[in-house]
């Protein structure tokens, strides 16, 4: 397959060196409305070239085009791949807005092409591990999900910090619970000013699930340490993912509460069991996985796992939580 990756930045480079490691990449040609960027990115890997820029990019029909340009270019960049006859794989998040996801996923359907989201998390071996453990059961009813993703920087001028990183929370999120939230409420600000345009560096999330089951997302780009730190409490046991743990992410904690005697005005006793470390034997870079995916999905003329309608259930969580971002920090309906 000859692909062609659009956006040669911070992120490029990394879907390059994945694509080349796949036996299926015949060429990966390198296209970026900075010329230099992409010709310094072609040098480095073998088998890649320079494109022309987009939209003549596309006029050299490629079997596939990997889109990992800032957000508001997704939609139109997607549209003129799509109409060139190519498949696209779009970095997160999707679009700017729901309405343009959902144009993507009919032109895609309307001209049988497939059309890949970059939710890369969802491909990762520690959380499928997670989302298997929560499946099985042996969490109990999920009572809440709790995840903090911060940093100092790296600060972008095109999205804020929710849009740029909750991604990767909302993903693992619905991964586990099956579905979106019911509604989302946001708070934030913005304490390191871009002087053209201001992004909030810090966003508090908080998402409802229904039948008492909430979600909460702190994403930080002025953070003094990095952390990557995720709580799923079930009424039976509860797991702690440390993402940035180098050899044991998962614990599940045999942990909870005893009910209280009936009629009796005491709270319940606390219950400490056993805590357990789940073992984690692939270790594929979940880039390479989520790339493969995508070829699969045009070999086997499928939809990928993470397709269009996962692309567009994010963006409607984000929809909506901008919404109250922008308003007084009430729940607002997703969707
Ligand atoms: N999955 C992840 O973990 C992950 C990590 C980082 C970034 N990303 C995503 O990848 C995308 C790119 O992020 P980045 O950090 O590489 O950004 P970046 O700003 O570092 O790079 C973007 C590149 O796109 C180029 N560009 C801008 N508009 C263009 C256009 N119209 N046509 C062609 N090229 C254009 C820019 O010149 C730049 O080289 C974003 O959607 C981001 O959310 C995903």
């Amino acid at each position: 397959m000859r692909f062609l990756v659009v956006g040669a930045g911070y992120w490029g480079p990394n879907i390059v060196r994945n694509l080349l490691e796949l036996p299926d990449v015949e060429s990966v040609a390198v296209s970026d409305v900075d010329q230099a960027r992409a010709e310094k990115l072609a040098k480095r890997f073998p088998r890649t070239t320079v494109a022309p820029q987009a939209p003549l990019a596309f006029a050299d029909r490629y079997d596939a085009v990997c889109i990992v340009t800032p957000v508001t270019t997704h939609a139109h960049l997607a549209t003129d791949a799509l109409l060139a006859g190519s498949h696209v794989f779009i970095e997160k998040p999707m679009t700017r807005t729901s309405e343009e996801a959902r144009q993507l996923i009919s032109l895609a359907d309307r001209l049988d092409r497939r059309l890949m989201v970059g939710h890369v998390f969802h491909y990762k071996p520690c959380v499928r591990k997670l989302v298997q453990i929560a499946h099985s059961g042996q969490l109990g009813e999920i009572r809440y999900l709790d995840s903090v993703r911060a940093n100092l920087g790296v600060f972008r001028p095109d999205v804020n910090v929710m849009w740029d990183l909750a991604p990767h929370d909302l993903t693992i999120f619905e991964a586990i619970m099956g579905r979106s939230p019911k509604r989302v409420a946001a708070t934030g600000a913005c304490h390191v000013r871009h002087p053209v345009t201001p992004q909030e560096t810090i966003v508090y999330l908080t998402l409802d699930y229904g039948d008492d089951c909430i979600g909460h997302v702190h994403v930080n780009w002025y953070s003094p340490m990095k952390s990557r730190l995720m709580m799923v409490a079930g009424d039976q046991k509860m797991a702690v993912y440390d993402d940035i743990h180098p050899t044991e992410p998962i614990r599940v904690y045999d942990h909870g509460t005893y009910e209280p005697e009936k009629d009796t005005p005491y709270y319940p006793t606390i219950r400490t069991g056993d805590i357990s470390i789940p073992v984690i034997k692939e270790n594929e870079e979940p880039l390479k996985v989520q790339l493969r995916e995508f070829i699969a999905s045009i070999r086997e003329h499928r939809r990928p796992e993470t397709d269009g309608n996962a692309g567009l259930r994010l963006i409607e969580t984000l929809e909506a939580a901008t919404k109250s971002l922008k308003g007084d920090g009430g729940f607002v309906e997703v969707g």
